[in-house]
């Protein structure tokens, strides 16, 4: 701006004491979105704009809106807190025995691996809800350990002896587990017959285009067609023929080696892999995880796990085609020609988004054994002007075979020139149109420093904000409603800021005001009624950037007027993530992970003096109606 203003209006004296140079970034994309094809098919309030706030809405369109609750105020409480009309109560959190014959666990020394293997396992992440032979089933994913929380028992806070290693180890993986209704309330069916714990020690059987690679093949299984146990399995989805997909995410962090001058190859620095592991101290009582004496096996991790929940014997089957990255879930549609289309966010710092389409064709009562195992996989490419593409993960493309491209499938999409994201979490599709949704959670190093790999980071597009904090969703719309279609038309639905303390991008766009702001968007899922709800994983501090912001939290959303609301606020420290409804959808399953973490004071759920465990709360509406 030049020249002086004698008389500035308020606007204008706002600009020249609150310069706000980088609205102009955003109003360019927020001008470009509107304006492309596809975008106004998704909008209810007219012109009105994209991103247009809650509270700018008029008030009849505020009436209409589709939300059954009045929003919660941030808390930094020690609890579960949920709308007035609603309730949340605690149905199985850590540690809870799955057995009748399960040892109580020793919560003085945090259990032993006796009592862990028999029980819930800790850091609940993604979970489904599946209904069969008259049963209620909860599959669900046991992602991690905190080590501090885990051996609190020990001065070093670390896992000292095999039985506190082993004790962690079976804390990660999987659970099923039968849930009832008993005086109104959700909890756990001991001893039935579904019932398992899945660790990772369970058989499992690798397919797809990596088998029998010599990459894959290990000492214990020189064939490369058998492996042990799945770990860190972040988020899940879900096929339509009745079976759970578990997804492995920072499985890097369980490798160190036993020769500390060992070369790390570009593969396992691409994946985080080297000389030290995150504390778990796996190695110390199975040599695979030596990365030393056995280089392959981090090869046979960062899949999707497929895990049969009608037979508690049944071997699960790592999907191979489905790419090896930190894979976060597994968001899969059923093409309306009956192709199996599934998207996945490789959540690290600038790496990519993917899709893998199937080969076959997906009808009930079908063949589905090689659905997930011959397909094609692609990387999304997205432009600046509003269009985006999803380029092959081909051979002739990047010069890889294609069981390469199956174990090095970072290297693929770096070889495809993807773009590469902050931070891909949980993608969700729309249940009733040709609409997807990612979380890009957050991405310090966005415009400072390239990905693990050296691709560049460019400040713009899908993710416009240097050094991004707060996190944003970006949907796509596939051309002509065509999962499988090469192009696409984005635009982001919602950048999560701070207006309190922030005057400038940071302030997230405008269907985000103080009353309902977030950061670091994680898990995001899809209602039947279509309602998309946002959880959690940022900044709980409440203080500097996420002032006024409290505890973690799950919103909904309204994608087609772009209002927010909180619905529910979990206890300090905690992530909130993982969400299933019951099938009469008058309960909803959330997940709450790592309560007091990082020495945060939490006694959730127990209360007391207790010690804080991740678990799994149901919310109700006092009236009995139906949620989502
Ligand atoms: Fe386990 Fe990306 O969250
Ligand atoms: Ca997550
Ligand atoms: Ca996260
Ligand atoms: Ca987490």
């Amino acid at each position: 701006m030049s020249g002086k203003i004698e008389t500035p209006s308020f606007d204008e004296f706002d600009e020249i004491h609150n310069p706000r140079a980088e609205e102009t970034d955003f109003d360019r994309i927020v001008e470009s979105a509107v304006s492309r094809r596809g975008f106004l098919n998704v909008m209810a309030v007219g012109t009105a704009g994209f991103l247009t706030s809650a509270a700018g809405l008029p008030s009849q369109a505020r009436a209409a809106g589709r939300f059954g609750f009045k929003q919660i105020a941030a808390n930094s409480l020690d609890a579960v807190t949920v709308p007035p009309g609603f309730s949340a109560y605690s149905v199985v959190s850590w540690g809870d025995p799955l057995w009748s014959d399960s040892p109580v666990f020793d919560w003085s020394v945090r259990g032993t691996a006796a009592q862990q293997e028999r029980a819930f396992g800790d850091n609940n992440d993604g979970q489904t809800i599946f209904s069969f032979d008259g049963r209620t089933v909860l599959v669900i994913n046991q992602e991690y350990t905190n080590r501090d929380i885990a051996n609190a028992h020990r001065e070093s806070k670390l896992a000292e002896t095999d039985d506190d290693v082993l004790k962690g180890m079976l804390a990660h993986g999987v659970t099923v587990v039968e849930l009832t209704q008993t005086g109104g309330k959700w909890g756990v069916v001991k001893d039935s017959p579904v019932n398992r714990r899945i660790t990772p020690k369970t058989a499992m059987v690798l397919e797809g285009p990596a088998v029998g690679h010599d990459l894959m093949k290990t000492i214990a299984d020189p064939q490369g067609k058998n492996c042990f146990g799945t770990w860190n399995n972040c988020a899940n989805g879900s096929t339509p023929w009745g079976t759970y997909l578990a997804c492995e995410e920072n499985f890097n962090g369980y490798y160190r080696s036993s020769d500390p001058d060992i070369a790390i190859t570009p593969g396992q620095k691409r994946y985080g892999i080297g000389v030290k592991d995150w504390g778990y101290a796996w190695a110390q009582i199975d040599d695979r995880f030596d990365i030393a004496k056995d280089p392959n096996e981090s090869n046979r991790n960062g899949y999707v796990v497929e895990i049969d929940p009608t037979d508690a014997k049944s071997t699960p089957k790592k999907r191979t085609a489905l790419g090896r990255f930190k894979h976060e879930n597994a968001e899969l549609v059923v093409n309306r020609d009956g192709r199996i289309v599934v998207y996945m966010g490789d959540d690290e710092r600038g790496e990519f988004l993917y899709r893998y389409v199937s080969d076959g064709f997906y009808s009930v009562g079908g063949s589905t054994s090689d659905l997930l195992n011959m397909g094609k996989l692609y990387a999304a490419k997205f432009s600046n002007d509003g269009r985006g593409e999803w380029a092959e993960l081909s051979p002739e493309a990047t010069g890889m075979s294609a069981a390469e491209i199956s174990i090095h499938t970072r290297i693929a999409g770096s070889a495809v020139g993807a773009t590469t994201m902050d931070r891909p979490e949980w993608v969700a599709a729309h249940p009733t149109k040709a609409e997807v949704y990612v979380a890009l959670t957050n991405n310090k190093n966005r415009g400072i420093k390239p990905n693990k790999g050296g691709d560049e980071t460019p400040v713009g597009g899908p993710n416009p904000r240097k050094a991004n904090k707060y996190g944003q969703v970006v949907r796509w719309m596939p051309d002509g409603g065509d999962h499988t279609a090469k192009g696409f038309d984005w635009n982001i639905f919602v950048l999560a800021g701070n207006p309190a303390v922030h005057n400038d991008l940071r302030a997230g766009s405008k269907n985000v005001n103080a009353g309902n702001m977030f950061n670091s968007p994680d898990g995001i899922s899809f209602d039947d009624a279509g309602i998309l709800w946002i959880q959690t994983d940022g900044d709980y501090k409440n203080k500097g950037d996420s002032a006024g912001q409290g505890n973690n939290q799950m919103l909904a959303a309204d994608t087609e007027t772009g209002e927010i609301r909180r619905f529910l606020v979990g206890p300090p420290a905690c992530e909130i993530t993982g969400l299933s409804f019951s099938p009469d959808r008058k309960t909803m399953f959330v997940g709450i992970q790592h309560p007091g973490e990082k020495g945060f004071k939490s006694h959730w759920p127990g209360g007391g003096d207790t010690v804080p465990r991740s678990g799994v709360v149901a919310v109700t509406r006092d009236d009995g109606g139906v949620i989502g």
